[in-house]
């Protein structure tokens, strides 16, 4: 089958993220939507796409569409993905797949009827480093792991004068900084360390109690081809209006694992300076691995008898990491990189053929996350361990 037909629904930061992936992919863009005609046409001339929908129900029925990427506010997700199958689409669906486990498991069952591929993209799994640090964990160089922790951080929500539609849990569902990146580090740290977050005992916070109302500003001020919300900002010139915060600024989490490890994440959308700092440390019996998203060319491996940095070079990586350095060593790879190899095997799996490459997140994996979602939330509330549904 020759390159598939994209459509991209929601056009903003990531939306474009994925037409440039799609089109490395072999793909057609063959049409956007986004939050309104007006600016649907904007990102079709933007981006080259061959058509403007009207809205994004037109988008997911449409003829000569073959894959939907949604990537519009997560209340979106779970509809927009409902109908895309239901209309036959395959499916590239951002995270949070829908705004609780229930609704994931909706999509993952619809897209079992569908028979259709509905890929999720966790892609920080398509760093090459990340990747060889999943081959030495599966290898046993680190020995039984013990322990699992590290942090998420991002800064640019710090103030309230930042605002998103994010904030709004209407929009953005009832977790914010622990469903948006938190998320991402569960997934990675259990494909990489080979195992599944059991139990929860987690605590949220909200250090930002009130927020500039409304999103336009932030979606003007980003160049997002359209805005979600209708707040208006400000009163007039000067005093802007805030409303109070729902939705959590901070979470810090303990877990256990199904392999008897410990482990804690800190995620934080308010933290000054850090930009994208997914970070996390998986030790065990005879090693420590190391991988820093914002320093992804290397692992830092520890040992009693010393520590080793070790960089990207294909040449001494294990074939699932090798596969994915695209670039000579010394060439730097990055998040860009990560997106267009998780759209190249989405794509390859959904033209079908052969079974999904190895390491794809799937519907499978956004429903865990969702549920992970969950079961953080139900902590933080009762303030207790919490199983983690599987
Ligand atoms: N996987 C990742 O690494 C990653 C990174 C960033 C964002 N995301 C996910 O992507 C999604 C979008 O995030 P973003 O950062 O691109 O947000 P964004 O605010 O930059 O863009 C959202 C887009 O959705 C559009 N939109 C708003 N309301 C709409 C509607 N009713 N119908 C159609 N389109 C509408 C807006 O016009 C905007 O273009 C989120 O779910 C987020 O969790 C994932």
């Amino acid at each position: 089958m020759e390159g598939l037909r994209a459509g991209i629904a929601g056009t903003g930061f990531i939306g474009r993220v994925h037409a440039r992936s799609a089109r490395l992919a072999g793909a057609r863009l063959a049409g956007v939507a986004a939050s309104s005609p007006a600016s649907a046409e904007r990102a079709a001339a933007e981006l080259g796409a061959e058509r403007a929908f009207a809205s994004c129900d037109e988008l997911v029925e449409a003829d000569g569409i073959d894959v939907v990427h949604i990537c519009t506010p997560n209340h979106l997700h779970e509809p927009l993905a409902l109908a895309a199958l239901a209309a036959g689409k395959h499916v590239v669906c951002e995270k949070p797949v829908a705004l609780d486990g229930a609704g994931a498991a909706r999509v993952a069952a619809a897209a079992t009827a569908a028979g259709r591929v509905v890929a999720v993209p966790f892609v920080y799994r398509f760093h090459p480093m990340a990747r060889e640090a999943r081959a030495r964990v599966a290898a046993g160089d680190l020995g039984r792991l013990h322990l699992l922790h590290g942090t998420y951080l991002q800064d640019w929500l710090l103030t309230p004068d930042d605002t998103n539609w994010r904030v709004d849990a209407a929009l953005g569902g009832p977790s914010r900084a622990f469903a948006d990146i938190g998320s991402h580090w569960c997934d990675l740290v259990e494909f990489v360390g080979g195992c599944r977050i059991t139990r929860v005992l987690a605590h949220m916070a909200t250090t930002v109690p009130a927020r500039a109302t409304g999103v336009r500003a932030t979606f003007a001020a980003a160049g997002a081809a359209g805005t979600a919300g209708g707040g208006d900002g400000a009163n007039a010139v000067g005093t802007p209006r805030r409303e109070p915060v729902t939705t959590e600024d901070v979470a810090l989490v303990l877990f256990e694992t199904d392999g008897g490890a410990a482990g804690s994440v800190v995620v934080s959308q308010v933290a000054a300076g850090r930009k994208n700092r997914l970070w996390f440390s998986l030790d065990g019996e005879s090693a420590s691995v190391v991988f820093d998203q914002e320093q992804p060319e290397t692992l830092w491996i520890g040992r009693r008898d010393g520590a080793e940095v070790v960089a990207r070079d294909a040449e001494r990586l294990s074939p699932a990491a090798a596969r994915l350095a695209t670039l000579p060593a010394g060439h730097g790879q990055g998040y860009h990189d990560c997106f267009d190899l998780f759209v190249a095997d989405a794509h390859a799996a959904m033209r079908g053929g052969a079974s999904a490459p190895d390491g794809l997140p799937l519907i499978g994996d956004g429903v865990r996350a969702a549920r992970i979602t969950d079961a953080v939330l139900a902590s933080a509330r009762s303030r207790s361990w919490t199983e983690v549904t599987s």
